[in-house]
Formats: C-alpha cells, sequence, structure tokens
C-alpha cells in the first residue's frame, strides 16, 4: 500500500527527474524504491523513513550540480516541510542523503543508521546485476569509452578525482567498483540479494572474454 506522503513524494520525485540522464532518471530511482521494499520485507526499520530516503535520494546528484552536496538535502527538506512531517523524520531522510552516496563511504561519515543502511543497499544492488552491466556500458557509452582495452589494466585504490575523471575503459570499471560492492553490503538482506546479481557479473565477464578471444 502506497499512502498519501509517499505518493505526492513519488509524483514530486518524477516530475523533478523529467529531464535527468539515463543513469539517474525516475526508473532508477524507481528501481532503488522498489528494491528497498524487498530489503524491508526481512529488515526492522523505519518503514516511512526508507521510503522516503529512496525516493529523494538522487534529487539533486552533486556530479551534475557543481558539487554540490548540500543541493539535493536542501530540496529534500523544502518538500518534506510542505507535507508537514514530524522534524525527526526530516531531519532522518536528509542524512540518509547527504551520507549515502559512494563518495561518502569513502571517507567523512558524519551519520550512521539502519534506515540509511537499507537505502544505500538499495541503490548498490541497482548498481550491479543484469542492470549494473547495462548502466555501466551505457555511462560508458555516454562517456565515449572504449568497451575493453587488454592494454589498460584497472587501477585498484582510486583517489576520488582518478576515479571521477577515469578514461578507462567500461570493463575496467567492474573490477574497480562493480564487483567490490557484494562486500560492502550493509544488511544481510542486502548481502543475500547482491550474492546472485554479482555472479551474473561474473558469468557476464567469463563470456565477454571467451567471446573476446574467439572462443565458444
Ligand atoms: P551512484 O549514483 O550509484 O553513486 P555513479 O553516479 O558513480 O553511481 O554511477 C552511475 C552509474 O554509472 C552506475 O551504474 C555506475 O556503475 C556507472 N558508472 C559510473 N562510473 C562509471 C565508469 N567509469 N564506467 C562505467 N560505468 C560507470
Ligand atoms: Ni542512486
Amino acid at each position: 500500500m502506497t499512502n498519501g506522503i509517499i505518493l505526492k513524494t513519488k509524483e514530486f520525485v518524477q516530475s523533478k527527474l523529467k529531464t535527468a540522464e539515463a543513469g539517474h532518471d525516475w526508473f532508477h530511482v524507481e528501481r532503488v524504491w522498489k528494491n528497498a521494499r524487498l530489503i524491508l520485507e526481512n529488515e526492522t526499520a523505519n518503514i516511512m523513513v526508507v521510503e522516503l530516503a529512496a525516493l529523494l535520494h538522487d534529487i539533486a546528484d552533486s556530479k551534475f550540480h557543481d558539487g554540490d552536496e548540500e543541493l539535493g538535502p536542501r530540496i529534500t527538506r523544502s518538500f518534506l516541510s510542505s507535507l508537514h512531517l514530524e522534524e525527526t523524520t526530516i531531519a532522518h531522510v536528509c542524512n540518509i542523503i547527504k551520507n549515502m552516496s559512494f563518495k561518502a563511504s569513502l571517507g567523512k561519515i558524519e551519520f550512521w543508521s539502519k534506515e540509511l543502511e537499507i537505502v544505500q543497499d538499495a541503490d548498490r544492488l541497482d548498481a550491479i546485476g543484469a542492470i549494473g552491466i547495462a548502466r555501466a556500458f551505457n555511462y560508458g557509452g555516454y562517456k565515449n569509452r572504449s568497451m575493453y582495452d587488454p592494454a589498460i589494466k584497472p587501477k585498484e585504490n582510486q583517489s576520488k578525482e582518478e576515479y571521477k575523471n577515469t578514461t578507462a575503459p567500461t570493463i575496467n570499471h567492474f573490477y574497480e567498483k562493480l564487483l567490490l560492492l557484494k562486500d560492502k553490503m550493509n544488511t544481510e538482506t542486502g548481502k543475500r540479494l547482491a550474492e546472485s546479481r554479482h555472479q551474473y557479473m561474473l558469468d557476464f565477464l567469463h563470456q565477454f572474454f571467451n567471446e573476446w578471444e574467439g572462443k565458444q
């Protein structure tokens, strides 16, 4: 059951993300929301906070707003205030949005909660498996990257700047980020869901390299 607050939030996000690029469009948000609800079936948490944060988590990605990491939480706060939600709920959702990016997980963590863990897991699930593969090649194509180049090896432990400005082939992204996500899952349920999506990427890579070498 989707209650009135969730429904209004859904409509707000849908209209805000009408012109968003494919990696962070409404359908990404909708999948993260669905993943979060799937995780909630087996985890105890504040359902309203999780659903609101899942819906609002990419409302203003700092990558597309001159690195302004406050914009998303600001839009979120003003929208949720207009719905007259309790301050504790608003503050919690804003804290999740501020702290859950991959970037934040590389350092400077200021806030933590079970609800954040669930939304972060839900977002990470959308970066792996079949959807994760599709998103990676979509992103690589948009950036005009090659699919694969045997001479360009994946880099471990890249700095934030290196990661952001890489021009490496898309296959490298699997080794630099996507295959590492399984072990970063927070919740038991998230870990379990990540397993099969992870295996699917391994199978894909195996097949990709076979075909690259002209094998069956
Ligand atoms: P998120 O919004 O989940 O923090 P990003 O904005 O870093 O993730 O990436 C959005 C999507 O684009 C993800 O599916 C991610 O795997 C993909 N992506 C990001 N960087 C690269 C890259 N260098 N090569 C291929 N895909 C990428
Ligand atoms: Ni996201």
